[in-house]
């Protein structure tokens, strides 16, 4: 199989409805709003947030999260994922009534279980939600930067990109810089490329989330590449959620022959009827990457990991021999 590597994949969204309705029953509540016949139900961006929003209440103690992570994690190695990193979520975590620190806790704790059964490799990257404001997103760069938790290893920013400017959110993301953070943020994907450049411009990341509206702008995709800035890109996630028409549209190959450093991601698994696996499948049948292609795509997410150099040599060396 081929091996994989995931860079962009938020926790809260990749709980399978099969997992949300057993927590459901647990905690006593209906779903039928949000999951009818076993598939999540939502219609555009804001009503995916609702169901996401209500998924994600459903998990509330630190077994629920180890029990979400673990699960993630052991079907992604399944599908032949090397690497995970995934967003974390401290203000769904305290919505749900767990302290930020208890749920941190929690999902490492899946992390270490997946690792012993499988041998995947992951770390959290904590997120701030745009569209709870700029304080919030500062709490979370401060808890980032505070919680001391070793496999959390980047911040970024989540949410509605529509929600105020790249500048006013500087200060948070200045904060996880300076303590050794990796930084990410979304951008390029509800909004159109000027959100790329205002990312780029005023919170400095070595990656982008998505990144896909970049297209717009000749000169911009050019920056990206210079810069070698690297795109978290989710194809299936842009598809579902109408950012591109088709496969046909979708800018990956255009990107990857401009120079640009991609990376494939499937963003909310469930809720795009997705899969880490399909991404791959999806990039040999509509963006024409051979199984060579495929494996540097892989590549370029452990390049862009945020882990230590020894741990990031450790994941190389378990692409196939005479292809790393
Ligand atoms: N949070 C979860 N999924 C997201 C997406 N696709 N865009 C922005 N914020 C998100
Ligand atoms: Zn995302």
């Amino acid at each position: 199989m081929l091996p994989k590597a995931e860079i962009h994949c938020h926790i809260e969204g990749a709980a399978a409805p099969e997992l949300v309705l057993r927590q459901a029953q647990k905690y006593g509540v209906d779903m039928s709003a949000f999951i009818r016949d076993g598939s999540f139900v939502w219609s555009d961006f804001t009503s995916f947030l609702a169901a996401y929003d209500a998924a994600a209440g459903l998990f509330r103690t630190q077994e629920d999260y180890a029990l979400l992570a673990e699960t993630y994690l052991t079907s992604l190695a399944a599908d032949g994922a090397v690497y995970s990193e995934f967003f974390t979520s401290p203000d769904h975590a305290s919505r749900a009534g767990l302290s930020p620190l208890a749920y941190t806790d929690g999902l490492g704790e899946g992390i270490l279980r997946a690792k012993a059964k499988t041998g995947i490799e992951a770390r959290m990257i904590v997120t701030g939600v745009r569209h709870f404001g700029v304080g919030s997103v500062e709490a979370a760069a401060r808890f980032a930067v505070e919680c001391g938790h070793p496999l959390v290893t980047g911040f970024g920013m989540a949410g509605e990109e529509r929600s105020g400017h790249p500048r006013d959110f500087a200060r948070a993301f200045d904060i996880a810089r300076e303590a050794g953070l990796g930084i990410t943020v979304h951008a390029g994907e509800l909004a159109g490329w000027e959100s790329v450049a205002a990312a780029m411009d005023h919170l400095r990341p070595t990656r982008i989330g998505h990144g896909v509206r970049a297209i717009e702008n000749a000169d911009l995709v050019a920056r990206i590449a210079d810069e070698g800035v690297v795109l978290e890109i989710c194809p299936v996630s842009n598809i579902e959620l109408k950012v591109f028409a088709s496969f046909a549209a979708h800018p990956f190959a255009k990107l990857r022959d401009a120079g640009c450093r991609v990376t494939l991601n499937s963003d909310d698994p469930p809720y795009f009827w997705t899969t880490l696996k399909r991404e791959y499948e999806v990039a040999a049948e509509h963006f024409g990457l051979d199984r060579p292609a495929l494996l540097e795509v892989t590549r370029t997410a452990i390049a862009a990991a945020f882990v230590d150099e020894e741990t990031r040599a450790a994941l190389l060396s378990r692409l196939a021999p005479g292809e790393s």
